[in-house]
């Protein structure tokens, strides 16, 4: 008998083939999401399960899913899943990084150039029939050449980030929980600096940290009444980490040039205060949306998960505890 396997949301067309060979798969391509009780009654009987980063896996569905052993996430974020749950319950949990790293890292640059010179701002009004003629003084932006740019989080993505600012004279300081070994650093032209003084010095900041219970509304009001003013915030990371009212409030007040978001506290729904707002450049979490990427994603999470079903060590296991899979599936 194959493996039964669940994927939750939909996959290209030419994996989907790949796996019915392999698995009897439960798949949802019509890509509703499904609902609490959907997800439960789609896990009950799984051995393996392809998920992704908007799939909520707590221990109240993993509680109704007792033939699983293998979750692999399409995402290099983990945060949607309750791996000590997993864990203890005797399931693997693997994810996808590296293959997505340069793709999200030319998206946050997207989003900064977008946000300092008023891209998606100044497109709207250009729609809107608004453009009369040419003015010395029309939708002045903020420059990135030999600005500062400051890192926060400078893992895989950060450091992909880094690298790209030298083609702008950037300076680049970043903030990360230890400092880069030398060779890195010098390779990023980047100096490690407080949190406090990055706030303060940066002319642009990004966010570009893994979202967890510590690192959540890393900024908010005191945060951003720290940073320089008329400077602009970038997040390509998870949206838990903006007290999104706080941040509604300085753009508002002008305090921040703008901000560039690709992710949101409660995606997709989009806080209506930032909706509201022109001088924020606002993306439906696209970070590694490009096609070699999202391919490149869903065949790693599908090799993860395969390995593992077979007892096979996947080449990305995130909870070293629960490996070996008692029995293997296949
Ligand atoms: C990731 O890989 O974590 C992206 O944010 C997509 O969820």
């Amino acid at each position: 008998m194959k493996p039964r396997i669940v994927i939750t949301r939909a996959v290209f067309p030419e994996h989907l083939a790949a796996l019915r060979e392999q698995y009897d798969v439960r798949d949802n391509q019509p890509d509703i999401a499904w609902t609490p009780s959907e997800m439960a009654a789609a896990f009950a009987d799984v051995d393996g399960a392809l998920v992704t980063g908007s799939d909520r896996i707590d221990a109240a569905l993993l509680a109704q899913a007792p033939r699983l052993r293998v979750l692999s996430t399409i995402s290099v974020g983990y945060n949607h899943i309750d791996v000590a749950a997993c864990t203890r319950q005797g399931v693997v949990v693997t994810n996808t990084p590296d293959v997505l790293t340069e793709t999200t890292a030319d998206m946050a640059w997207a989003l900064l150039m977008a946000t300092a010179r008023r891209v998606t701002e100044s497109e709207r009004w250009l729609r809107a029939g608004l453009w009369k003629q040419w003015s010395l003084d029309q939708f002045l932006g903020a420059d990135l050449h030999h600005s500062t740019l400051g890192i926060v989080g400078m893992g895989r993505i950060g450091q992909a980030i880094a690298r790209r600012a030298s083609g702008f004279a950037m300076k680049v300081v970043y903030h990360n929980r230890s400092r880069l070994p030398e060779s890195v650093e010098t390779e990023c032209r980047a100096t490690r600096v407080e949190f406090d003084d990055l706030l303060a010095s940066a002319d642009h900041v990004m966010l570009v940290l893994p979202y967890s219970a510590a690192s959540h509304h890393l900024i908010g009001a005191a945060q951003l009444a720290k940073m320089k003013p008329g400077a602009t915030l970038v997040n390509i990371a998870r949206g838990g980490l903006i007290d999104e009212d706080a941040l509604a409030e300085a753009l508002a007040a002008g305090r921040l040039f703008g901000a560039g978001l690709d992710v949101y506290e409660g995606e997709p729904q989009v806080n209506p205060k930032l909706l509201a707002l022109n001088n924020v450049a606002l993306t439906p979490h696209l970070g590694s949306a490009s096609r070699a990427t999202r391919d490149a994603m869903a065949r790693l999470a599908i090799s993860n998960m395969s390995a593992a079903l077979v007892g096979r060590r996947p080449a990305h296991l995130l909870n070293e505890a629960a490996w070996p899979i008692p029995t293997p599936a296949a």
